[in-house]
């Protein structure tokens, strides 16, 4: 595992969790943090015992607080352009990764905090979090997938409103419109999610790596397409020595190991 300064990456198990380090920044995203961040998915990627991660904030007031506005503020059109492309690429990573990831958001998610919390599988929320889309308080608008996601997540009406006002949402607001999936007291947030995490990495991981790559191409294209996809990806796990460890265990009524082939 490559040694990050932005960015840490811990192990408990079969699951990691990658903490955003900027705590005096509120873990402000800079094309730094993005790049550590790509790193680490990258190692993450090649580990097949890896089963699911986690994304959090390091402190105990955000996730992060948006793109790093200092480092932004001196930007030409095109270095924006390749750090709207950094973010792009890392929220591409964590849609092809074999591994569900998770956000933990410990605070504000905001900007590209937000869009790098929406990039994740599904979204737990600390009920202090405060989740937005400000940039066009700064005269700029979402750059790492706010705008498609956000959509997709909660309704284009809601993603336009939330994009056109900046206004930002409490955990309960967050919650009531399908933004996050769950709002937990601050202090138990972290155990929390790693019990989710731990959950998912008990079942057959091929299964699990084949729903989210199900879900995930399956929103983009036609209906039957998508239905396509997943009668392939299920006729696949039948070939998998999990399936049938899953399906034995069950008929022996006892717990399944899985192996992950
Ligand atoms: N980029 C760069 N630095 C940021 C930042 C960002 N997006 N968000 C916070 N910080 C920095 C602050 O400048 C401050 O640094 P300093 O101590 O060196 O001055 C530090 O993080 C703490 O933030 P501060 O504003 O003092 O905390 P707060 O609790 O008073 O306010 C927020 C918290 C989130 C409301 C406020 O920091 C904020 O509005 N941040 C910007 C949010 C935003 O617009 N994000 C979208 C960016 S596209």
């Amino acid at each position: 595992m490559s040694a990050f300064r932005t960015i840490t990456v811990q192990r408990d198990g079969s699951v990691a969790t990658v903490t955003l380090n900027r705590p005096d920044k509120l873990n402000a995203l800079t094309e730094e943090l993005f790049g550590e961040l790509a790193l680490a998915l990258s190692d993450l990627e090649r580990d097949a015992t890896l089963r699911v991660a986690i994304l959090t904030g390091a402190g105990d007031k955000a996730f992060a607080a948006g793109a790093d506005i200092s480092a932004m503020s001196e930007m030409t059109p095109a270095r924006a352009k390749a750090f709207s492309d950094l973010g792009h690429a890392v929220g591409g990573q964590i849609d092809a990764a074999h591994f569900p990831v998770i956000a933990a958001v410990n605070g504000f998610a905001l900007g590209g905090g937000c869009e790098l919390a929406l990039a994740c599988d599904f979204i737990y929320a600390s009920d202090r979090a405060k989740l937005g889309q400000p940039e066009v308080n700064l005269g700029v608008m979402p750059g790492f997938g706010g705008t498609q996601r956000l959509a997709r997540r909660v309704g284009i009406a809601r993603a336009r409103e939330l994009c056109y006002t900046g206004d930002v949402l409490g955990a309960e607001d967050a919650l009531r419109i399908g933004l996050v999936n769950a709002v937990v007291p601050h202090a138990d947030l972290q155990a929390r999610v790693l019990e989710v995490a731990k959950k998912i990495a008990s079942k057959g991981p091929l299964a699990v790596a084949q729903c989210k790559r199900v879900l995930s191409r399956g929103a983009d294209v036609p209906l039957a397409t998508a239905n396509e996809l997943e009668a392939q990806a299920f006729s696949a796990l039948f070939g998998s020595s999990d399936q049938r460890e899953g399906m034995k265990a069950f008929l022996e009524k006892r717990g399944a190991t899985f192996v992950g082939r």
